[in-house]
């Protein structure tokens, strides 16, 4: 089921431009994986975790890559980022970045 939606995902985002493209994967997977903790349309305000709609792409890169290689230190987002490509956190960065908060 998860991944006939990922597929439909993937051949709508290969009719689209290649940035829409990319916006789709990082919606898929904002879904599957970061949206359980930062959520995926956003209760940011009273949410525990810190709200990514609406962030500045480039931060949040910037923020996933320190986490990837541990020069930011959270137990949680270290070991969740470590599993991330270099196009995944470009996709998901500008899926979030392009999210009304
Ligand atoms: C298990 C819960 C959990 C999941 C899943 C999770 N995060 Fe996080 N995230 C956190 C916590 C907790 C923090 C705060 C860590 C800190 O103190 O630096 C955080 C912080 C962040 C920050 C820094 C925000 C800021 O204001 O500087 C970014 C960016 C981020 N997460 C992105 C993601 C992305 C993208 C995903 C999915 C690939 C994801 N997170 C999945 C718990 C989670």
């Amino acid at each position: 089921m998860k991944l006939t939606i990922l597929s439909g995902l993937l051949i709508l985002g290969a009719v689209q431009s290649v940035n829409a493209a990319s916006i789709y994967a990082g919606e898929a997977k904002a879904a599957a994986v970061c949206s359980q903790c930062h959520g995926i349309r956003m209760p940011s305000a009273d949410a525990p975790f810190p709200p990514l709609a609406g962030r500045d792409a480039d931060y949040l890169k910037t923020a996933l890559k320190q986490y990837r290689d541990k020069t930011r230190k959270s137990d949680i987002m270290n070991a969740i980022a470590g599993s991330l490509s270099d196009d995944d956190i470009s996709n998901v960065a500008m899926y979030y970045a392009k999210l009304k908060p």
